[in-house]
């Protein structure tokens, strides 16, 4: 099999060449604008690998739909901060982009794997959201943040569409809070946009306040990315094809804790860690007001936890790696990275 991966030096990318380089043997193109998570994986003989950016290299991505079975249209901008701050080149890349690729697997009969997000779900009330029943809510237009959600939602609905039309062969995923090694740079973390597992990781790091955006009370299901992968690798092979047409929720509902929860069990695991447990100092944890943190266009989701009855059934899929694990590995990671940085 000949995959497409854009995107593929990413949090999820990464992971995924990584297993897919390890357990089969099937030959990987990827792009993206940088190398620096891949050193696992250049040099290999199934990978495939151009420097480059989606939004100029377009005759290689052209080529290369042409080419492969599968492609997997990873590149997308995925932090809150980004949403708020950015929200225009949010839809440049989210949006714009990923639909060129979209037309260019319905031209050449290319099967895609898309990934949808579990914001696509917003504020949705359910106690556990569910991929084909949940109602998709959205806050008004000045708040900005949706726009990386309403993008994701309508690239959804227009693979729906094609796929009704017979066009094009589809799955999709929403990962929900995904976590592990690599998450985000620790770069990003600095200027606030980061996904919060990292954000945590870099205040402790620096011994600044960890700041709980409206008191830490909203809740995340983490979940560990190789669980993840787990999914992704079932959805890929698709025996059968058993994941044709279907949106699939990949997270851990048993691994919910609220924001306020997590900057504690994280702040215990770093106390712990043999490189810090002499540090003597360490970070506070503080509240904050969002207008304060990420400015008037943000909005939270106050619990988001997924149904993940499909995926059981149709993939015979389970996540098994609890919280406290998941956070230990992905923060052990981070350390072992900022050894060698500057942070
Ligand atoms: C994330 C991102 O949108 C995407 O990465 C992704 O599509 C999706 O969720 C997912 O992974 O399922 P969110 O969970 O809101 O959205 O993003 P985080 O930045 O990880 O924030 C989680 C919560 O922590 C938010 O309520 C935020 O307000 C809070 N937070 C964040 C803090 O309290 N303090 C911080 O310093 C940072």
């Amino acid at each position: 099999m000949k995959i497409l991966i854009l995107g593929v030096n990413g949090f999820i990318g990464n992971a995924l060449v990584r297993r897919i380089l390890h357990t089969t043997d099937w030959d990987v193109y990827g792009m993206d604008l940088y190398s620096n998570k891949l050193d696992h994986a250049l040099g290999h003989p199934r990978f495939r690998f151009l420097e480059g950016d989606i939004a100029i290299n377009k005759e290689w991505i052209e080529y290369h739909i042409k080419k492969c079975d599968v492609a997997l249209p990873l590149v997308a901008i995925a932090t809150p901060m980004a949403y708020v701050k950015k929200p225009l080149t949010v839809f440049e890349l989210d949006f714009e982009e990923n639909l060129r690729v979209v037309r260019q697997c319905v031209q050449y009969g290319t099967r895609i794997i898309f990934p949808s997000t579990s914001e696509v779900y917003g504020m949705c009330a359910d106690p556990e959201f569910s991929e084909d029943d949940s109602t998709l809510v959205l806050g008004p237009i000045h708040k900005q943040r949706w726009i990386y959600s309403c993008s994701k939602q309508l690239l959804d609905r227009v693979i729906w569409a094609y796929g009704q039309e017979g066009k094009l062969q589809f799955s999709m995923i929403r990962p929900f809070n995904w976590i592990g090694p690599k998450l985000d740079d620790l770069d990003a973390a600095k200027e606030g946009s980061s996904r919060v597992v990292t954000q945590f990781i870099l205040n402790l790091l620096q011994r600044e306040p960890i700041k709980l955006v409206d008191g830490g009370f909203q809740k995340r299901c983490f979940t560990y990315v190789e669980d993840g992968i787990d999914a992704l690798m079932a959805i890929i092979q698709n025996p059968g094809g058993i994941a044709d047409g279907q949106i699939f929720n990949i997270g851990n509902p048993d691994n919910e804790a609220s924001v306020k929860e997590l900057a504690y069990l994280l702040r215990d695991l770093f106390v712990q860690h043999p490189d810090h447990r002499h540090d003597g100092v360490y970070s506070e944890i503080v509240e904050t007001r969002h207008e304060d943190y990420y400015g008037k266009g943000y909005q939270d989701i106050v619990s988001r936890k997924p149904s993940i009855e499909k995926a059981r059934q149709l993939l015979g899929w389970e996540p098994k790696t609890d919280l406290g694990t998941s956070l230990k590995i992905t923060l052990d990671a981070f350390l072992e990275e900022a050894k060698g940085s500057a942070v």
